[in-house]
């Protein structure tokens, strides 16, 4: 990676602290992009990852609170783990089940997910959040999970395709609560009934994890799939930006949109969540863009 050039924020002894929490943490892309937030609106806070294991999650809690921290994210593998943890969470982050996101409101602190509103506003910002869609989605482990709950406050129908279709029961069964008035259905990542159902499809969503680098070259469609030019499709696999499925939505005339930009909108929220302040997108998206192999 070359070394960039990014504002960072000044540290003094006012500065306030926002941590994530995750076991591996090195890799990940949320410091560079709230640094750069940070400083871009003048707010004096910092941003730093802290390898946590498993077992050390309850102290590390502990210690935050007694730090006196601002905020925190949450990441694998304790989005579940934590909310135990909390004094509160929000609506979308018991839907979904999980806590990316937590901050201190006076000395309480609230979880939230900030998934499902960073794909709300992802689909809105290309022109893809329109009430009664049909949408299908591919997938049942946690990203459908918020997928389907944001999808559920939109679409008029919402068909959950995954290899193993228990899990797509389940995952339809559990969100049956925050529904709506749309139909939702479970079925097997199948070609023909995949085929049948993307043919009236205005949007479909990849939550798996086939194409992910280092398996560029796989998609989650069964072999044979057309994907209809009218049907927009959403990757939320950041790494590689172009998988093999945006490559066959372009190909066929669809509108594709990469999971970089869920990264960016997810992070986009969360920093919303703890300062209550919009960050400047672009610096955050530069940063995130400076983070990655281009590609
Ligand atoms: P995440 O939390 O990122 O969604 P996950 O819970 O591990 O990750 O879910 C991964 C999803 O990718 C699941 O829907 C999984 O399907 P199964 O429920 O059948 O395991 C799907 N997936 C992973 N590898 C797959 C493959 N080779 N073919 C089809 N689906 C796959």
């Amino acid at each position: 990676m070359t070394l960039q050039h990014q504002p960072l924020p000044s540290i003094s002894g006012t500065t306030r602290v926002v941590a994530l929490l995750g076991c591996p943490v090195s890799h990940s892309l949320s410091p560079a992009m709230h640094n750069a937030a940070f400083a871009a609106a003048g707010l004096d806070y910092c941003y730093v990852a802290l390898e946590v294991r498993p077992e050390e999650l309850g102290p590390a809690l502990r210690g935050i609170r007694a730090l006196n921290l601002a905020g925190i994210n949450v990441t694998i593998p304790h989005k579940e783990a934590v909310i135990p943890l909390l004094d509160d969470i929000t609506e979308e982050a018991r839907a979904i089940g999980a806590v990316n996101t937590a901050a201190n409101r006076d000395g309480r602190w609230i979880g939230t997910n900030t998934d499902a509103a960073g794909f709300r506003r992802l689909l809105e910002l290309n022109g893809l959040y329109r009430k009664g869609i049909k949408a299908v989605m591919l997938g049942a482990g946690g990203a459908a999970r918020a997928g389907l709950y944001l999808l559920g406050q939109v679409a008029r129908e919402v068909v959950v395709f995954n290899r193993t279709l228990l899990r797509a029961e389940e995952l339809v069964r559990a969100l049956a609560p925050y529904q709506g008035t749309g139909r939702w259905e479970a079925l097997p990542l199948q070609r023909e009934p995949l085929a049948a159902h993307l043919e009236n499809a205005d949007l479909l969503v990849n939550t798996t994890s086939v194409g992910m680098h280092p398996n560029d070259h796989e998609s989650p469609l069964p072999d044979g799939i057309e994907i209809p030019a009218q049907c927009a499709v959403v990757d939320m696999i950041y790494a590689p930006p172009e998988t093999r499925l945006l490559e066959l939505a372009e190909r066929s005339g669809a509108r594709t949109v990469g999971g970089r930009e869920m990264l960016l909108y997810q992070a986009v929220e969360a920093f919303g969540f703890w300062t209550g302040v919009e960050p400047d997108v672009q610096a955050m998206e530069q940063a995130l863009r400076a983070g990655l192999p281009s590609g």
